[in-house]
């Protein structure tokens, strides 16, 4: 029996306006409002947190944003800090996604600035680690898991690894459908505990959970779930949806 709850994520990208944000959270909180058994995170677009969290209150449903910036204030335009983000009470960021780091350039070291201003600024990171396909086929993928890792967690200490989530996204499985077969996943989860114990020992890194991302859907959820590094999922697509969102939150519910 792991001692990690189960977390699911919606990674709702540049999806949904603000009014159709709180529609869906709208339906979400009816559903699940009251279940405790999985943590849930939703993370809408920056024009639509503020009216969702209001309508996440008080339920056990959480806020995540998708992006924010190391600096504390000043002079960046177009950008958002950790404080601004927990003045309207949001939990967690998601940190390092492949999209960011594809069409936006973000580097490992800007990465690791993001993820230790959150940690600073009580804010969760979900630091986003996985290989292209190339890399896969070139069998890079755990020299490439481990490159992001280790520069995206440098400096983080004990006390706070365990605020920290990793979430393992092979790029070419997120939105195309393919999902990694159970084996490649959890080979991959696997290998990441194993460099978390080394960087922060046993104790520290079997609380630390790891998500799967990548065409994660109410189907192949029950499989992937109940592997035994994969601590929840991160979840694209299937999160614009209440019905396979709940899916999903029941999926992880039901693999213990
Ligand atoms: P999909 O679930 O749409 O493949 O997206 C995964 C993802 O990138 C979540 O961050």
């Amino acid at each position: 029996m792991t001692i990690r709850k189960k977390l699911i994520v919606g990674n709702w990208k540049m999806n949904k306006t603000s009014a159709d944000a709180v529609t869906l959270v709208q339906e979400l909180v009816a559903e699940v409002c009251k279940q405790t058994d999985v943590e849930v995170v939703v993370a809408p677009p920056f024009t639509a947190i503020e009216a969702v969290g209001k309508v996440l209150d008080g339920s056990s449903l959480k806020l995540g944003a998708q992006n924010v910036h190391p600096e504390a204030s000043g002079a960046y335009t177009g950008e958002i800090s950790v404080g601004m983000l927990r003045a309207i009470f949001t939990n967690y960021v998601i940190l390092g996604h492949s999209e960011r780091r594809t069409y936006f350039k973000e580097t490992d070291a800007f990465i690791n600035q993001k993820v230790l201003a959150s940690l600073k600024g009580q804010l969760k990171p979900i630091l986003c680690v996985g290989e292209t396909l190339a890399e896969r086929e070139g069998n890079q993928t755990l020299k490439v898991v481990q490159t992001q890792l280790e520069a995206g967690l440098e400096g983080v200490s004990k006390d706070l690894a365990t605020s920290v989530v990793i979430a393992y996204e092979p790029v070419w499985a997120i939105g195309t459908g393919k999902v990694a077969t159970t084996e490649q996943a959890q080979e991959v989860h696997a290998f990441i505990r194993s460099l978390l114990v080394k960087l922060f020992g046993d104790a520290v890194a079997q609380k630390v959970r790891i998500l799967y991302g990548g065409s994660m859907k109410p189907a192949n959820a029950p499989e992937l779930l109940t592997q035994k590094d994969i601590d929840g999922g991160l979840i694209g697509g299937a999160s614009l949806e209440s019905r396979s969102f709940v899916d999903l939150i029941k999926a992880a519910a039901a693999a213990k």
